[in-house]
C-alpha cells in the first residue's frame, strides 16, 4: 500500500515535473534551462533573451502598462486579448458604429484606428544592480532611513546608466526587496486598433463562463506599432510607418496536444507566494469572505435590475463585469486554498524551516520571525478588514459615496489651497460627468441599501430623497457661486453630511492605523525572504510578480476539479454551439459563425479530429496581467493567448498547485479562423508567417524533433 503510494507520487510529480513560477528571463541559463527541457522544450536560455541578437522577449511588449501583447508580424502587427483592448474599442464606437457589438477590421493601412492615451513598452535589456541599491543599507538604519538610502540608490543608478535618447530605464525590486534590477525599455505611443471580433466572440460567455473551462470566448484583438522615419518611439503622427520589429512571433497551424511544452511570456501583476501560513488564513478565513459578500450584495441589485431593464444593461455593463470578476476570483481562491490543504502545507513548511534554522544557529538571527507575523496579523486583521470593507462600500460598489469620498477630498484640498478652486472644481464635476454617464439613482439606492450595513449600523436610504447628487443638474447647482457658498452647499447636502464623519474617520483612524501595521508586516516579509533564501537555500525561490517580463512554463494538461470531474484539456467550436442560446447577451452568437459552422468551412484551422479547436489549458503559472500574454510552443512559434485561470486555481497567487492551477489559452488557429474565414481579413493572415513544425517531421520522429531556426 504504501509502496503504491509512493509509487503514485512519483508519477505525478514526474507528469508535473518543476513547474510553476514566474522567472526572471534573463536568468534563465541553468535550472530553468534544465527544467524547460525535461518538459519538453527545444528553446535555449538565449532563445529567449538575448541582448546582443535578436530573441523571442523582442516579441512580447507591454500593453498600456496592464495587459500584455505580442508582435506577430515583420510590420508591428500586434495581438493582446479583446478584454485588454475593450477601452480602446468601447472609444470608437457609436450607435451607428458598435465595434463592441459588431467588431471592427481595418481592411488596409488607412482604417487603422489610432488611440490616443495608449503604449506598449518592450524590454531592451535586464541588469541585476542589487549591490548599488543595497550600498550603504544596513540592517541598523530604520525602515524609513532604509527606503531613503534605497531611493536615493537607485536614482544615482539610473541617472549614470548608458542608454539611447528614445530608451527610458527604471529598478524593480524583487524577492521583497531582497534583489534589484535594471529595465532599459522603449515605449511606443502610436498604436492603432486593426481589428476586433464582436463581443459575441470575444467575450462569448461573458460572466457566467469567466474563470472556468470549459471555455469558447475568441477573446483576442489586433492593433498595429507605429514608429517614427527611423524606426524609432514617437507620438503619433501620419507620416508614421509600421513599425519593423527585432523579433515576431511565427504561427504554428498545428497546435499542442496534451503533455506538450507551452511556454507563457508576459507581465504578471501581483503574486504573494510566500506568505506565512498566518496570512492565508487571514485572506482566505477573514478577509475574502467579507469582501465576497460585499461584492455579493451589490450583484443582486445590479443583475436584477439589468435583466429587466436595458438602459441599466448598458450603462451597467463594464462597471458590473469589473465588480463580478474579483468577486468570482476570490470564491475559487477560498475554495482552491481549501482544497489543496494549502494552509496546512505551508504549517509542514514552516515546521521544516524552523528545524532547518535550529540545525544551522541561525535562531539568534531568525527565530523571533514566524511568532512576529502571529503578533502582527492578529493585530492587523481588523484593520486590514475595516479599511477594504470601506473600500468595497464607498469606492467600488455605491456610487453615491464614491461622489461623497471625492467631494470629501475636493474640501480638503481647498481648505489646504484655497487658490486651487477653480481647477478642483472643475476636477470634481468632471469626475462626477463621468460617474453620472452611467449612472442609475434608483439602482445605486438599492445597492446602497444592500452594501452599507457591511460598514456603518446606521443605514439612512432617506438621503437619496433629499440630496442634490442623484443628477449631474441638481448637483452641479451646489458649485455655482464662489468657495464660500460652495462648502457651504455641499455641507448642508443630506448625503454628504451623512457620508463625510465616516470618511473623515477613515482618513484619521482607519487608513493610518492599516498603513502602521502593513509597514511593519512588508518589513517582516523582506527579513523571512532573506531567512528563507540562508536557512533553506535549495528551495526553488522565484520572485513575485511585479509586473515586470518574466517566463512561465508548463504543460497542456487538463484537469480534475472535483471527485469523478475531469475537464479535457482543449474546448471546440462544437462548445460554441452546445451553448448558444439565441438573443442571450451571454451566449448569442453571430449567424456568419453559424453558417461557417453548418457548411464547415473551416479552412487550414482544424486538429486532427476535423474540428476547430477553441481554447486550451496549460499548467503555466500566471496571474492578473498575463492577459495578452503568448503560448509559444516547444520550437519558439506561437500557439496560444492567455487570457485567464481556471476557479479553483486562482489561488496560484498565494500557492501554486500543478495539479488544479491552470492558465486558459485562446488556440491561435481559432484566432485565425475568425480573422480569415469570420472578418474575409485575409490580408492579415497573409502578413504573419505561418509554420506547421509538426508536420513537416516525418512520422514517429515527433517526440524528438530538432529546433528550427
Ligand atoms: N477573468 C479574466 C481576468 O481576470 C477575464 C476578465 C474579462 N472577462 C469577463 N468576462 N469579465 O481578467
Ligand atoms: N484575465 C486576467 C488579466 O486580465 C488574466 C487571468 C488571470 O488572472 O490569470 O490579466
Amino acid at each position: 500500500m504504501r509502496f503504491l503510494k509512493i509509487l503514485l507520487l512519483l508519477f505525478v510529480f514526474q507528469g508535473f515535473a518543476q513547474q510553476g513560477g514566474m522567472w526572471i528571463p534573463s536568468l534563465l541559463e541553468g535550472m530553468n534551462e534544465s527544467e524547460m527541457s525535461a518538459l519538453g522544450s527545444q528553446l535555449s536560455a538565449e532563445d529567449i533573451y538575448d541582448v546582443n541578437n535578436s530573441s523571442l522577449k523582442d516579441a512580447i511588449a507591454h500593453f498600456n502598462g496592464g495587459c500584455t501583447a505580442e508582435v506577430i508580424s515583420n510590420q508591428g502587427l500586434l495581438l493582446t486579448n479583446h478584454h485588454c483592448g475593450y477601452g480602446q474599442i468601447q472609444s470608437h464606437s457609436t450607435l451607428e458604429n458598435d465595434y463592441l457589438k459588431d467588431g471592427f477590421w481595418a481592411m488596409n493601412f488607412d482604417e487603422e484606428i489610432p488611440n490616443e492615451n495608449l503604449y506598449v513598452e518592450f524590454i531592451v535589456s535586464i541588469h541585476d544592480v542589487t549591490d548599488k541599491v543595497l550600498e550603504n543599507v544596513t540592517d541598523e538604519l530604520s525602515e524609513r532611513d532604509r527606503q531613503s538610502q534605497i531611493s536615493r540608490n537607485s536614482n544615482a543608478v539610473l541617472e549614470s546608466w548608458p542608454r539611447e535618447d528614445w530608451q527610458d530605464v527604471k529598478t524593480k525590486a524583487f524577492y521583497n526587496g531582497n534583489q534589484y534590477f535594471l529595465f532599459v525599455t522603449e515605449r511606443f505611443e502610436d498604436i492603432r486598433l486593426v481589428g476586433a471580433p464582436p463581443t459575441s466572440i470575444g467575450k462569448f460567455g461573458s460572466d457566467t463562463d469567466n474563470w472556468v473551462f470549459p471555455r469558447h470566448t475568441g477573446d483576442f484583438s489586433l492593433f498595429r506599432i507605429y514608429a517614427d522615419a527611423n524606426n524609432r518611439p514617437a507620438k503619433y503622427s501620419e507620416d508614421n510607418k509600421p513599425y519593423i520589429p527585432k523579433h515576431y512571433l511565427p504561427v504554428s497551424l498545428d497546435g499542442v496536444e496534451e503533455g506538450d511544452f507551452t511556454l507563457v511570456f508576459g507581465f504578471p501583476g501581483t503574486t504573494n507566494e510566500y506568505l506565512p501560513a498566518v496570512a492565508i488564513q487571514h485572506i482566505t478565513q477573514e478577509f475574502n469572505p467579507t469582501n465576497i459578500a460585499i461584492r455579493e450584495a451589490a450583484l443582486k441589485v445590479i443583475d436584477a435590475e439589468m435583466k429587466t431593464n436595458d438602459e441599466v444593461r448598458i450603462k451597467y455593463a463594464s462597471k458590473q463585469a469589473r465588480i463580478a470578476n474579483a468577486w468570482k476570483k476570490w470564491i475559487g481562491e477560498n475554495l482552491g486554498i481549501e482544497k489543496s490543504g494549502a494552509i496546512e502545507i505551508r504549517r509542514d513548511f514552516e515546521e521544516r524551516f524552523k528545524t532547518a534554522m535550529e540545525k544551522k544557529n541561525l535562531t539568534d538571527k531568525y527565530a523571533d520571525i514566524l511568532p512576529e507575523f502571529e503578533k502582527l496579523y492578529a493585530e492587523f486583521s481588523p484593520v486590514n478588514i475595516k479599511r477594504r470593507n470601506f473600500i468595497e462600500v464607498f469606492l467600488v460598489t455605491n456610487e453615491l459615496m464614491q461622489m461623497m469620498f471625492y467631494a470629501y477630498q475636493f474640501e480638503q484640498a481647498l481648505l489646504q489651497n484655497p487658490e486651487a478652486f477653480n481647477e478642483e472644481k472643475a476636477n470634481y464635476l468632471n469626475r462626477l460627468k463621468g460617474i453620472y454617464k452611467n449612472y442609475d439613482a434608483q439602482v445605486d439606492q438599492g445597492v446602497f441599501e444592500n452594501v452599507m450595513p457591511f460598514y456603518h449600523d446606521d443605514v439612512d436610504s432617506s438621503i437619496y430623497s433629499n440630496t442634490a447628487f442623484t443628477s449631474m443638474e441638481t448637483a452641479s447647482d451646489l458649485f455655482k457661486d464662489d468657495m464660500e457658498k460652495v462648502l457651504k452647499n455641499l455641507n448642508k447636502d443630506p448625503a454628504y453630511q451623512y457620508a463625510k464623519p465616516i470618511i473623515e474617520d477613515f482618513f484619521i483612524n482607519v487608513n493610518p492605523e492599516f498603513v502602521k501595521i502593513n509597514t511593519s508586516i512588508s518589513a517582516l516579509q523582506t527579513r523571512y525572504m532573506t531567512a528563507l533564501m540562508e536557512v533553506l537555500p535549495d528551495e526553488r525561490y522565484f520572485p513575485d510578480a511585479n509586473s515586470t517580463l518574466r517566463v512561465t512554463y508548463g504543460q497542456v494538461r487538463g484537469y480534475s476539479p472535483r471527485d469523478a470531474v475531469y475537464y479535457n484539456e482543449v474546448s471546440y467550436l462544437d462548445g460554441v454551439m452546445e451553448k448558444y442560446i439565441p438573443g442571450d447577451y451571454e451566449f448569442d452568437v453571430p449567424d456568419k459563425l453559424i453558417d461557417l459552422y453548418k457548411a464547415k468551412d473551416f479552412g487550414q484551422y482544424t486538429d486532427d479530429t476535423g474540428k476547430v479547436p477553441v481554447c486550451f489549458l496549460g499548467t503555466n503559472h500566471t496571474t492578473g496581467g498575463n492577459s495578452g500574454s503568448p503560448a509559444i510552443d516547444a520550437n519558439g512559434y506561437l500557439v496560444g493567448l492567455n487570457f485567464d485561470r481556471v476557479w479553483e486555481g486562482t489561488m496560484s497567487d498565494m500557492y501554486y498547485d500543478p495539479e488544479i492551477c491552470r492558465n486558459i489559452m485562446v488556440d491561435l488557429r481559432y484566432i485565425l479562423f475568425i480573422i480569415d474565414k469570420y472578418a474575409g481579413a485575409e490580408h492579415l493572415i497573409e502578413e504573419m508567417t505561418l509554420v506547421r513544425p509538426k508536420s513537416e517531421m516525418p512520422k514517429g520522429k515527433k517526440k524528438n524533433r530538432k529546433k528550427k531556426k
